[in-house]
């Protein structure tokens, strides 16, 4: 059976992703707030992450619909949330882990700041069938000019991210962090 892939924020900067995954035959959920009315493939669950008994109860519904979760891609503005744990302890089952994709701004690869990586990963702690990846979401510097990506970059780096298992990348870069826009 094809995997179910699950999205977080897929309506935004990711729906490029969303539809590549969709093309490549994923049975996908996407959980946003808005996610009935972006007219993207796959079954949409709205709701908004800072409301941990909706958000768990659309992961929950997803899950009753299309199984367990093979793969999860999720953008969340903020970790400091119930949130990004509520989805990683159902990412995968004993007898079939899945992956996590976690989509991480820029902030996390400060220098001055070397817990913010540990800290965002430990939302997987202590769970043995969520895989974990991370995906950091630098700048380019074109021309000498500093500019943070598009959308299209975004979703690109992600899929590719996916589709190539990194366990950790970065879209464009995060160095020199004093050239960061
Ligand atoms: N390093 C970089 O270069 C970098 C990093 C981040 C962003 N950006 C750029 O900045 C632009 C804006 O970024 P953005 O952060 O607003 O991301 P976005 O992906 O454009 O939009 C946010 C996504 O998260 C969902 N969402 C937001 N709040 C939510 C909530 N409370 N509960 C559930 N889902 C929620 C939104 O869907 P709903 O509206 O349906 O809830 C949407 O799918 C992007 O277009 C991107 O190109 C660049």
């Amino acid at each position: 059976m094809a995997p179910h892939i699950l999205v977080v924020g897929g309506t935004g900067m990711l729906a490029g992703l969303v539809e590549a995954l969709a093309g490549d035959g994923g049975r996908l959920s996407l959980v946003s707030r808005r996610a009935s009315t972006a007219g993207l493939p796959g079954r949409a669950f709205d709701a908004d992450y800072h409301d941990e008994a909706a958000f768990t109860a659309a992961l929950d519904a997803a899950v009753a619909g299309q199984g367990a979760i093979d793969l999860a891609v999720a953008w969340f503005h903020t970790l400091k949330l119930a949130a990004p744990r509520r989805l990683a302890e159902r990412v995968g089952t004993p007898a079939a882990s899945g992956r996590l994709f976690q989509v991480l701004g820029s902030a996390v690869a400060d220098p001055a700041r070397p817990d913010r990586l540990r800290t965002a990963a430990a939302v997987a702690d202590g769970l043995p069938d969520c895989r974990l990846r991370q995906v950091v979401l630098g700048f380019r510097v074109e021309a000498g000019a500093a500019r943070w990506l598009t959308d299209q970059e975004i979703s690109g780096g992600v899929l590719r991210a996916v589709r190539e298992d990194l366990p950790f990348s970065v879209v464009g870069q995060v160095e020199p962090w004093s050239a960061r826009p």
